[in-house]
């Protein structure tokens, strides 16, 4: 079993008959939704899955997990989600897979937000993996030219074929390479005032459990807020 498989099922068993699950993107989740969709096939487990992008719900489907629009639930009881970098007081940068605006919109309505990942996603302090910033379309030259200025070394995301990285919200990503982030409050406070950015990737005083694969077994933090 790798480490990424280990923290997936190991994050399944926190899920509870009834329970509304927010159900995260990426490499890492995809093993979490494969492991509820085991419990909800096998053992009878009842859910209702809201899912954070087009992928997870087509997975999710394909489970027979019983699925929700975000619109359509009260709240959420937990959301169970990867990230690309955890610092060492527990703040985030996800959107690796460009899933962040759902996945954040999910979190912040979840009453429990665990985090699964293997050891090699915990950092010192944020910033090594680009932060990534979703646009809209119009006017995002603009937005770009305002990251140069800003000396934050932007780029574009592209996709397989090379051609801009498209969001489930027919949005673009804008990766900033910024190195080391000392102020990521700030950073986030800034980017939440632009116009034209929809979300970015700085999930801040989110998390309340982090489980992390090492070689020795998964690792279950609690994170008191
Ligand atoms: C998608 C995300 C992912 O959770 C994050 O990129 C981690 O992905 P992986 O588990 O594949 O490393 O934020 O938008």
């Amino acid at each position: 079993m790798n480490l990424k498989e280990m923290v997936g099922y190991k994050a399944a068993e926190f899920v509870k008959d009834g329970m509304v699950v927010g159900l995260g993107t990426g490499s890492t989740a995809y093993y979490m939704v494969e492991a509820i969709g085991k419990r909800v096939k096998e053992e009878g487990l009842v859910i209702t899955g809201v899912t954070t992008s087009h992928r997870t719900a087509a997975q999710a489907k394909e489970l027979g997990i019983p699925l929700k629009d975000i619109n359509e639930v009260e709240s959420i009881d937990v959301t169970i989600d990867g990230a690309d970098e955890i610092s060492d007081d527990y703040q985030g940068i996800k959107g690796g897979g460009g899933a962040h605006l759902f996945e954040k919109m999910v979190a912040n309505h979840s009453k429990e937000v665990i985090w699964i990942v293997d050891d090699s996603k915990l950092v010192h302090k944020l910033g090594a993996f680009p932060l990534p910033v979703e646009v809209v379309k119009f006017g995002c030259q603009q937005v770009f030219r305002l990251f140069e200025e800003k000396e934050m070394d932007p780029s574009f995301r592209k996709d397989d074929k090379d051609d801009l990285y498209l969001t489930d919200s027919g949005n673009y990503i804008i990766d900033l390479h910024l190195e080391q982030i000392e102020n990521p409050h700030e950073i986030a406070a800034w980017l939440d005032s632009l116009t034209g950015v929809v979300e970015h990737g700085l999930f801040l005083d989110c998390v309340t459990k982090v489980i992390v694969g090492t070689e020795d077994g998964p690792v279950v933090k609690d994170v008191s807020r």
